[in-house]
């Protein structure tokens, strides 16, 4: 299959590039078009399907992944762009036995997302944040957040969910009610 998506790009004139990533602490090399996106590699070539596509232009953030450790649009790269990077997907954020990520458990607790088409997206970004500030007010995480759509919840209980993160990330493993 990908074999003939390739001589199908090459007989069109396209370009077929390798590509080295390290997808969740696991080498991924890929042979493919150069103008591949990211998104559709992790998808369709990596098989990691929790990257989510929503509006495949850059708006909706739900294929927000960290790219040596910085939160990326996924789908406005092509995955040539960043040969040699560390990528980060929601399938990479439990540890090894399963036991889910902070945000993971917390986001559970504030029952955060409803669908949660938008919960990779709003999971990546705000693992991000927390790397990058641990202890972010309220305001800080919407401003962080902000860069994140989503259709059914009115954001409340997302942010509900980070503020909750963040007390059991700090010390309080009940992470207390929001
Ligand atoms: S799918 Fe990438 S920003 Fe919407
Ligand atoms: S929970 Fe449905 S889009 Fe966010």
């Amino acid at each position: 299959m990908t074999a003939d998506r390739l001589a199908a790009e090459e007989s069109a004139g396209g370009s077929i590039v390798d590509v080295a990533l390290t997808v969740n602490g696991r080498s991924a090399p890929v042979r493919v078009e150069a103008r591949r996106t990211l998104s559709d590699v992790l998808r369709e070539d990596v098989g990691l399907t929790g990257t989510h596509l929503g509006c495949e232009h850059g708006v909706c953030g739900a294929c927000t992944v960290l790219i040596d450790g910085q939160p990326a649009r996924s789908c406005l790269l092509l995955a040539a762009q960043v040969d040699g990077a560390e990528i980060t997907t929601i399938e990479g954020l439990a540890e090894p036995d399963g036991t889910l990520h902070p945000i993971q458990q917390a986001m559970m607790q504030a029952h955060g997302f409803q669908c949660a088409f938008c919960a990779p997206g709003f999971l990546m970004s705000a693992v991000a944040l927390l790397a990058d500030n641990p202890q972010p007010t309220r305001s800080e995480i919407r401003e962080e957040l902000a860069g994140n759509l989503c259709r059914c919840t009115g954001y409340q209980s997302i942010v509900d969910g980070v503020e909750i993160a963040v007390r059991r990330m700090n010390g309080d493993s009940s992470g207390g009610s929001s």
